[in-house]
């Protein structure tokens, strides 16, 4: 098919050129002597970006699901209780990861289109005077059903119960897109991923551990060796790693924290909003509905649509990607055949989102659902130009 591939799901993101361009580099000496001033700044603006001074940052060769292993395993002992809510196939993964691994786990299924109940939190979190939960796990952005979850809120829980539990954030889908505070939500570990909102390639689990959660691992007892903080601690303070690291996608952080940073986190945040914004006025103007039940629950990286009655949203995306060379986001689990999702994070302008709306609207009408065609696009059309 001539043209691009529209690449529309929540991640892996479309990448900029700068950074394919920082990228395409001959491998090098990972033990150079020079090797550390690539090294020592990445890690130290990797922290701005988590919004971290006191936290210590790590870039592990791995994908975000090692991210959630490495907070786990560094941090807590076969049998710790965690607690955690499940609402979307990304939460329930790490909760069977947790399971998986030997840990006890306390969940509570919620409602696929909304967060993290913070009143059943608190009930959960009083109840447990003894402090058999030790840490607990918060999904910041359900790339599953675009919810977004108040993770200040669930600090204030922890607080107001006077809890001590450590607090374990997947950022993977907000970090680098939504607003995210390390060290004002007094969050232990904070795991991202590189292939969303830093606009990279997968391969690279980025995290941050906060003293509390460094402490913790002085005495954690599950067996660990690939994903042991402490071989980094040891090697990054030289500016170094405990093995080979993916230097190309060390290049490729370089750039993508340099444009993260000169754009400023808070217009990127607000470029976030307002391109989620324009998808979510046509998903309206179509008649459509969104898998996250309110709008405090929106996500600004990625929308679930529901598709009516009796259409098999797969349907919609085959016909997205085979007509129109657009790749919609699947329903996964619990949502499958029932949404479709736009990804809406990285490096997108206005024209990027109209060009996934576009093709989305003509899948739309080809699968019969019942849709003015220009509905969708003039309704994002409208509110793109009148907030540029
Ligand atoms: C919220 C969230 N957490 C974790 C993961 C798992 O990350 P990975 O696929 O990089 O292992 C994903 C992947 O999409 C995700 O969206």
């Amino acid at each position: 098919m001539a043209g691009r591939n529209h690449l529309c799901v929540p991640g892996p993101t479309n990448i900029p050129d700068s950074i394919l361009n920082a990228m395409h580099v001959s491998m090098e000496d990972h033990r150079a002597p020079d090797f550390p001033k690539l090294v020592k700044p990445l890690l130290h603006d990797l922290k701005k970006v988590l919004k971290t001074e006191s936290g210590q940052a790590f870039i592990f060769p791995a994908t975000g699901t090692a991210g959630w292993e490495i907070a786990l395993t560094n941090t807590l002992s076969p049998g710790d209780k965690i607690l955690i809510y499940r609402f979307g196939q990304f939460s329930h993964l790490w909760m069977d990861l947790a399971r998986r691994i030997g840990l006890t786990v306390e969940f509570e299924d919620v409602t696929w289109g909304e967060g993290i109940p913070l009143d059943k939190m608190e009930a959960t979190l009083k109840a447990d005077s003894d402090h058999e939960i030790k840490a607990v796990l918060a999904t910041h952005n359900e790339t599953a059903t675009g919810v977004t979850s108040d993770i200040g809120g669930v600090r204030k829980v922890m607080d107001i119960t006077n809890h001590p539990a450590l607090l374990f954030v997947d950022g993977v889908s907000s970090i680098g897109s939504i607003d995210f505070r390390m060290d004002e939500w007094d969050v232990d570990v904070a795991v991202s991923g590189s292939q969303k909102g830093l606009m990279l390639p997968a391969g690279g689990a980025m995290l941050a551990f906060s003293q509390k959660a460094l402490t913790a691992s002085k005495t954690a007892k599950f067996p660990r060796c690939f994903l042991d903080i402490d071989d980094h601690i040891a090697a990054n303070k030289n500016g170094y790693f405990p093995y080979t690291p993916s230097t190309p996608i060390l290049h490729g952080l370089r750039e993508s924290l340099n444009l993260l940073l000169e754009e400023g986190l808070n217009n990127v945040f607000a470029r976030h909003h307002r391109l989620a914004e324009g998808v979510r006025r046509a998903v309206q103007a179509w008649g459509l509905t969104l898998c996250a039940v309110e709008p405090k629950w929106y996500s600004d990286t990625v929308s679930a649509i529901l598709v009516p009655e009796g259409i098999n949203a797969q349907d919609v995306i085959l016909t997205a990607y085979n007509k129109y060379d657009v790749s919609l986001g699947a329903g996964l689990s619990e949502v499958a055949g029932k949404v479709f999702r736009i990804g809406h994070l990285g490096a997108l302008n206005d024209v990027s989102c109209l060009g996934a709306l576009g093709g989305t609207e003509m899948a739309l009408l080809d699968c019969g659902i019942d849709i003015k065609p220009g509905s969708g696009v003039g309704a994002a059309i409208e509110y793109y130009r009148s907030t540029t």
